[in-house]
């Protein structure tokens, strides 16, 4: 299957996840939901739970277990939280997501910051009630860690240090293994649990996440510059212009793609020992690497 036809199941799978959560949380305030559901259901690439469900297929998963769904629905519940409070005025300041106005701009910032918390929340409630209970706590501290402190979370208040901005090649490595890495190394690692990798699998898969999630940023900061809003359906041009130091700046547009492709082959080189099983994955990497939005 092709890179395009799997991102379009995945978002079948998470989409008809997200269809039925209305009915998990009859006592909600109806707004709160909808204001959820307006950044889930707008139409992301859902890379993330494509990598969990192709990782659980790697280790031998024939067809998504309810625990790999399980995980790939609260990777993207995460996700989806780290955006909506990435483009708050606190944050990046964004007007357009996904193609629409920002979660703060419809629903207000305060709407919009409880919305981002309540996406955490559901997140790990999901993956505990909904996955395989043996498999649950390491699914739980994968996750937990790579949104933390010492993951997105961490990234994130990294890259608002304005006061220290990266310098080095090394320092900017560190902020997007952390800031966007870790969730993509995260949702290899998770689908490998719920595919009950053997210890060698997800060691590849772990490889496989780091090198892919340090491309995916890499990607994310020349698109910034080369793209326009309309194909990445939110704005372009604002790195430079919020201050942030980006591949490009440091290294210049042509070694960045060299970088991007060169952690495609360490990605690619790692899985190899996967077999066929891995194709899907494959295909993915090469996705995140030549992708245009
Ligand atoms: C954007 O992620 C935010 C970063 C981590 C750079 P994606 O490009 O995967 O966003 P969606 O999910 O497709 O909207
Ligand atoms: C954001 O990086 C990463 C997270 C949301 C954790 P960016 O700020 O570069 O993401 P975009 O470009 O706004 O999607
Ligand atoms: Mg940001
Ligand atoms: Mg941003
Ligand atoms: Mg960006």
């Amino acid at each position: 299957m092709d890179a395009a036809a799997l991102l379009e199941q995945s978002a079948r799978q998470v989409n008809d996840y997200f269809a039925r959560l209305d009915a998990r949380y009859p006592t909600a305030p109806p707004r709160l939901v909808e204001a959820i559901k307006y950044s889930l259901m707008a139409g992301g690439k859902r890379l993330r739970p494509a990598l969990v469900l192709e990782c659980a297929r790697a280790c031998g998963d024939a067809e998504p277990s309810p625990t790999a769904l399980a995980a790939a629905v609260a990777m993207e519940l995460i996700h989806t939280f780290s955006l909506v409070h990435d483009d708050l005025p606190a944050m990046d300041d964004d007007d357009l997501r996904r193609g629409r106005p920002t979660n703060h701009k419809v629903y207000g910032e305060a709407m919009a910051i409880l919305a981002g918390d309540a996406m955490t929340t559901m997140a790990f409630e999901i993956i505990a009630a909904d996955g395989e209970p043996t498999l649950v706590p390491a699914l739980v501290t994968e996750l937990a860690a790579a949104s933390g402190p010492a993951g997105m979370i961490g990234g994130q208040v990294i890259d608002m240090d304005e006061q220290h901005p990266p310098r080095k090649l090394s320092d900017l490595q560190r902020l997007h293994r952390m800031k966007t890495g870790a969730l993509l190394t995260a949702s290899c690692r998770m689908g490998a649990i719920a595919g009950r990798a053997h210890p060698d699998q997800l060691a590849a898969l772990d490889a496989f996440g780091r090198h892919l999630g340090l491309a995916f940023q890499i990607v994310d900061d020349i698109l910034d510059q080369t793209a326009t809003a309309e194909e990445l359906g939110k704005a372009t041009k604002k790195d430079e212009a919020k201050g942030k130091v980006t591949y490009p700046m440091l290294i210049g547009l042509e070694a960045s793609r060299r970088e991007a492709r060169e952690q495609l082959s360490a990605a690619l080189d790692v899985v190899q020992p996967l077999g066929p099983h891995a194709d899907g994955l494959r295909a993915l990497a090469e996705f995140v690497v030549n992708r245009k939005r």
